[in-house]
């Protein structure tokens, strides 16, 4: 006898976060404009804590979830487990990429030798003094024994025994380059 079970659809989108709703200091909701329509979005849990930066109003975002079946959640556009900066707000209100994109390792091995600590303490630090990272979650990098193991983007630099000092050291390094 075969199951059926059932699975939501996956959407991707792509617009201009409107509005942005907290619950205990996380982003929980995401109000998104797109084709002149407003899309409400809520984010999976697992996606609300591993968030940096967190989204603002005018940041350009694609975000990728499972579309919201009618009668469970019927206001809210999707239920979104990942999204991608496209372009960041600027205080003066133009728009600009992300400069760095930093994949960490969150895989088993790479967790036992500090990942986790290495995202929240990066996490802190990039509020705390405006880094301009984007931290991203990334699967085996097959340095499973020298972890917690990073790729640092656009340098491509790769990362072992990565710590903080290390990696705002190489963000630093790309600023530079940016001018
Ligand atoms: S588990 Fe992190 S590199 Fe393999």
């Amino acid at each position: 006898m075969t199951l059926a079970v059932a699975v939501s659809p996956q959407v991707s989108v792509e617009g201009t976060v409107q509005e942005v709703i907290y619950k205990k200091a996380l982003p929980k909701v995401i109000v998104l404009e797109t084709a002149g329509r407003l899309l409400w979005i809520k984010l999976k849990k697992s996606l609300r804590q591993e968030l940096h930066p967190h989204p603002r109003v005018g940041d350009r975002l694609r975000i990728y979830g499972d579309r919201c079946c009618k009668g469970s959640d019927r206001a809210y556009y999707c239920k979104a487990h990942h999204l991608e900066f496209l372009a960041v707000k600027q205080p003066s209100g133009s728009v600009a990429v992300p400069r760095c994109k930093v994949l960490i390792c969150q895989k088993s091995s790479c967790c036992r030798r500090g990942a986790k600590q290495l995202w929240q303490e990066l996490q802190q630090e990039a509020i705390a003094q405006e880094l301009p990272i984007c931290l991203k979650a990334t699967g085996c990098l097959g340095e499973c024994k020298r972890g917690p193991a990073v790729v640092v983007l656009p340098l491509k630099k790769r990362v072992t025994h990565a710590n903080a000092e290390q990696i705002k050291a190489l963000v630093q390094q790309q600023a530079t380059l940016n001018g």
